[in-house]
């Protein structure tokens, strides 16, 4: 693989814990100037030891517990990784930082729209959005962009925030509304939708996201906030459509196979209605647009699913399938 920015050094600190896994990381481990190291974001001596290890300029922080049923069944988790973690590498960052040019230093934190709560049937979420966190996983992503905000306040860290929409594409855990729908299919096994399936959601192609990180890093100014979204609204139960449609012609399957499969379980509780993003200022300010339609980026990641099945079967392990029968009882 070659590496996308060589004059760069990359340290990839990961716990991996149930949807980390080395096997995702494949195409990139040996690149000459990447260094994967097993550790914890809450360790602060250990990210302090990288720190001095590494003389670090830019921290790209990623690490989140992120999914919302899992934070309603375990909320201290998300407290632990979301909120400690983050605080801990602020903490190192703010160490390692105060004796030098701040100016060539950036923390970016990698956030999500679902701190700004849910949408009813029109509007946007904006950067001048109030905060109104409704999930466990929300507040806990919320809390970690206080304090990230604090920390730029009060110790003039270089931070920039970013906020995203839904996203999708490979190597994506399949837990996930997308993944999970292809996985089901491929299993011919109930596919859960909650409720009647009218949640909307804003759904952004993985390498979009990426795109707008990369512009965030090399030129976004310090102490602001992105929006990021692929202006790919569309109800659940029209996405599945969409999805499961494309499944069919993938596998040769007479048209309707897959959707048959749909099944409608118990709501989430606080089940948030609807998100959509104004991305106008990543679009403005730093000329960021999105390359993948919907239409398109489904076909790929469906492409992708099926052509990658051992890596699937590694990374649902036993573990994961009595989660899911647990969850989901379908
Ligand atoms: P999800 O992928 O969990 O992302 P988020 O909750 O962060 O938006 O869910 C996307 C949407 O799909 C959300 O409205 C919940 C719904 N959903 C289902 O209907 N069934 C499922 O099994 C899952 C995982 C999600």
């Amino acid at each position: 693989m070659v590496p996308r920015f060589p004059e760069t050094t990359i340290v990839n600190l990961d716990k991996l814990t149930y949807a980390g896994n080395l096997q995702s990381l494949r195409t990139i481990e040996s690149a000459p100037n990447y260094t994967f190291v097993h550790g914890d974001i809450c360790d602060l001596d250990l990210i302090q030891r990288l720190f001095a290890q590494y003389n670090f300029t830019t921290v790209v922080h990623f690490a989140a517990e992120s999914h919302v049923d899992r934070s309603i069944h375990a909320p201290i988790d998300f407290v632990k990784s979301n909120v400690e973690g983050t605080v801990s590498l602020l903490q190192a960052a703010r160490a390692a930082w105060s004796n030098s040019d701040q100016r060539q230093c950036r923390f970016l934190h990698v956030s999500t729209d679902e701190v700004f709560g849910a949408l009813g049937a029109s509007g946007k979420f904006t950067i001048d959005t109030h905060y109104a966190p409704r999930s466990p996983y929300a507040a806990s992503k919320a809390a970690a962009d206080h304090f990230v905000r604090a920390y730029a306040t009060t110790y003039d860290l270089p931070v920039v925030i970013s906020n995203c929409s839904n996203n999708y594409g490979p190597y994506q855990f399949p837990e996930k509304l997308i993944p999970l729908a292809i996985v089901r299919a491929l299993e011919m096994a109930p596919i859960p939708v909650y409720s009647r399936g009218e949640n909307v959601r804003d759904w952004l192609h993985v390498e979009d996201h990426c795109e707008a990180l990369a512009l965030m890093l090399r030129q976004g100014l310090n102490g602001e906030t992105y929006l990021v979204g692929g202006s790919g609204e569309c109800s659940n139960l029209g996405l599945l459509r969409l999805l499961l449609t494309i499944v069919d012609e993938e596998l040769d399957r007479p048209a309707g196979t897959s959707l048959s499969l749909i099944t409608f379980v118990k709501d989430r509780p606080g089940h948030d209605f609807r998100y959509a993003i104004d991305a106008s200022k990543l679009i403005t300010e730093l000329g960021w647009e999105p390359n993948h339609t919907l239409a398109a980026g489904l076909r790929t990641t469906v492409k992708w699913y099926l052509a990658n099945r051992p890596w699937l079967k590694a990374v649902m392990d036993e573990t994961y399938r009595t989660y899911l029968q647990t969850q989901y009882s379908v």
